[in-house]
C-alpha cells in the first residue's frame, strides 16, 4: 500500500500523550512515558510481521506453534530525540538491531543536516523501524529514508508520536511506499518548524536541555 498514514488511537496512547504535551511536566516523567509509549506504537507498526509455525512440544503435547517469519527488526532512531524510543522497544523485541542516524535541523533553512550514520550490515534484510517522535516539515525523516534506501534498505516503516501534515505530505511525497505511524496529527507548524499545538522541542524535553 501506498501513502499510508496509521494514528494509533488507542487509550493508552492518546492518554499518555496528553500527559507527555504538558509542559509543566518533569524530564524524568516526559521521558518515562515516551519510554512507555514506544512499544504501544510498534505494536501497532509489527501488526503485519509474517508467521510461520514451528513444531514444539508442550508439556501435554506436540503443537504447531505461530513463530515469527521473515525479516528481523532494525530499528533506526533519529538522533538525538529518537534515542527515547529505543530501549523500551527493545525490551519489546530484544533481537532487533539497533542503527543510528544524526541530523540537525538547519536553524534557518530547516533543512536537514547529516553528521552521524551507523547501520548494520545486513540492513537489505531487515524491516527498518525508523523512529523521531516528531514530525514537523518531513526534512529530517526523508533525509533519513533516502539514506537508509542507499545502503540497501527496502523495507521501511516510520514511527512518530506527534505529526504536522506537511510532514506527512512531504514523506508520502518523496518515499509513498513507507508508512507512517502516529499517535496524533496535529494542526500546524509555526513560522520555526514546530508543531503546534504540539509537545515542544522533544530532544531538549527528553534530555532536560532546556
Ligand atoms: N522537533 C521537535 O522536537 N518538536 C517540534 O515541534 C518539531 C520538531
Amino acid at each position: 500500500m501506498s501513502n499510508e498514514t496509521v494514528v494509533v488511537s488507542h487509550p493508552l496512547v492518546q492518554h499518555k500523550l496528553s500527559l507527555m504535551r504538558d509542559k509543566e511536566l518533569s524530564t524524568a516523567q516526559f521521558r518515562r512515558l515516551l519510554a512507555e509509549i514506544g512499544p504501544l506504537m510498534l505494536y501497532e507498526a509489527t501488526r503485519d510481521l509474517a508467521l510461520t509455525t514451528r513444531e514444539i512440544e508442550t508439556p501435554l503435547a506436540r503443537m504447531q506453534a505461530p513463530v515469527l517469519a521473515g525479516k528481523k527488526l532494525c530499528f533506526v532512531p533519529i538522533l538525538r530525540a529518537g534515542l527515547g524510543l529505543v530501549d523500551s522497544m527493545l525490551d519489546l523485541v530484544p533481537s532487533a538491531r539497533v542503527g543510528h542516524i544524526g541530523l540537525y535541523r538547519d536553524p534557518v533553512t530547516l533543512a536537514a543536516v547529516e553528521y552521524y550514520l551507523k547501520l548494520p550490515d545486513d540492513i537489505a534484510a531487515r524491516q527498518v523501524i525508523l523512529l523521531d517522535p516528531m514530525l514537523a516539515t518531513g526534512h529530517s525523516a526523508v533525509a533519513a529514508i533516502a539514506r537508509l534506501k542507499q545502503r540497501g534498505a527496502t523495507a521501511i516503516k516510520f514511527i512518530c508520536l506527534v505529526a504536522a501534515p506537511p510532514g506527512i505530505a512531504t514523506i508520502h511525497e518523496a518515499h509513498p511506499e513507507v508508512p507512517i505511524y502516529a499517535a496524533a496529527v496535529d494542526a500546524e507548524l509555526n513560522d520555526h518548524g514546530y508543531i503546534v499545538p504540539g509537545l515542544g522541542d522533544a530532544g531538549d524535553r527528553l534530555f532536560g536541555t532546556k
